[in-house]
């Protein structure tokens, strides 16, 4: 299938991009390398041998959009692209609704015009806000605590809605967990901007003695240790899933939603320690009060992803640790 990967360069589109030739499909990646980088492209095209074609494009912009799609006969859209962090979107709301709600919009519009039936969302374990009770099953309530989750909600809905009205549309919403790791060839990988807000590519910066120490937020959750429990995913694993997720998309019409997760929830210092160990490295860290609007705990119940999609996480923890150490140490300062 030709796909169209909006955010292609970004750290989950990327390794999506490789899967996706891997399994003999033909991307093409739409990116506007707000938060990404050009050379993303060589990278993909070491691994693969293959060039991948770009558009340079916002996918907010209809007219390139529109010139895009003329040009190109897509098969499936994956939805990548999008403004995704939960601080920012709390200081900088409308931002972040203006541009992960149109840009959808406007894709949905496009494929409408020009009969392209087969939509992937990259959704969130966000929407789940706080959970009553975990793992987390598809159908359990949603709700978030911050602009950002809310566009992730939205976004469902819309895409529902427009699933509903136009029988030809077949929409898959992939709720992801907390994907780390990195391509094993140390070639593509996480390459936050500034300093990080998630805790996997914090670790490798503290590794990588570019931060001096990590901040444990929260020792007192109600949890094994008292640090937050999250689903940690392989990249790899998650990319996986997006070749099921089209396969299955093209079989089907209306919209299902799967749960990409491992299943397991690890603590942040369980994730400290496997980090320590697999990498022979020594990790400093403080305990520092609670972040908000964090939750104690998050993880999936994959079941349905395994039972429908026939996708299962396969690597493990030792595999996340291992490969996002080998990304960081090779790639000091990122793609730069
Ligand atoms: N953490 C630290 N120190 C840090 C960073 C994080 O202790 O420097 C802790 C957090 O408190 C949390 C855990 O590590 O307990 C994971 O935090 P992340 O920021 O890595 O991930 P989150 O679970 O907060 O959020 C991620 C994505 C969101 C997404 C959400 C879905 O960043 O985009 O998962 O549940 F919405």
């Amino acid at each position: 299938m030709k796909v169209l990967l909006t955010g292609g360069a970004g750290f989950i589109g990327s390794h999506t991009c490789v899967e996706l030739i891997n399994a003999g499909h033909e991307p093409v990646i739409a990116d506007n390398f707000d938060n990404s980088c050009p050379e993303v492209l060589n990278r993909i095209e070491e691994i693969t041998g293959r060039r991948v074609p770009l558009y340079e494009i916002d996918v907010c912009d209809g007219e390139s959009v529109g010139a895009m799609f003329e040009k190109e006969s897509f098969d499936a859209v994956i939805h990548f692209a999008g403004l995704k962090a939960v601080g920012e979107s709390c200081a900088l709301p409308l931002r972040y609704y203006r541009n992960n709600i149109d840009s959808t919009l406007t894709l949905l519009e496009a494929m409408a015009k020009y009969g392209v039936s087969n939509f992937v969302f990259s959704s969130s374990a966000t929407v789940y806000g706080v959970p009553e009770k975990v793992p987390l099953v598809e159908g359990m309530p949603t709700g978030c605590t911050n602009p950002y989750g809310w566009t992730k909600l939205m976004n469902e809905q819309i895409l529902t809605d427009a699933a509903a009205a136009d029988e030809r549309l077949s929409v898959v919403l992939l709720r992801y967990f907390n994907p780390i790791g990195a391509h094993e060839s140390g070639r593509l990988g996480e390459d936050p901007n500034g300093i990080p807000n998630n805790l996997m590519p914090y670790i490798t910066q503290v590794a990588a003695g570019k931060l001096e120490k990590l901040g444990v937020f929260g020792d007192d959750y109600p949890t094994r240790d008292g640090t937050g429990v999250r689903d940690y995913i392989h990249v790899v694993d998650l990319a996986k899933a997006h070749v099921k997720a089209i396969d299955y998309a093209a079989t089907r019409k209306g919209t299902e939603i799967f749960n990409i997760g491992t299943g397991t929830g690890y603590s942040v210092l369980e994730i400290v320690n496997a980090f320590m160990r697999v990498n022979d490295l020594t990790i400093p860290y403080e305990i520092k009060p609670r972040r908000a609007g964090d939750i104690a705990e998050c993880y999936a119940d994959a079941s349905k992803a395994r039972e429908i999609l026939g996708w299962q996480a396969e690597k493990d923890l030792d595999d996340m640790c291992r490969d996002s150490w080998n990304w960081q140490s090779k790639n000091k300062n990122g793609y730069k």
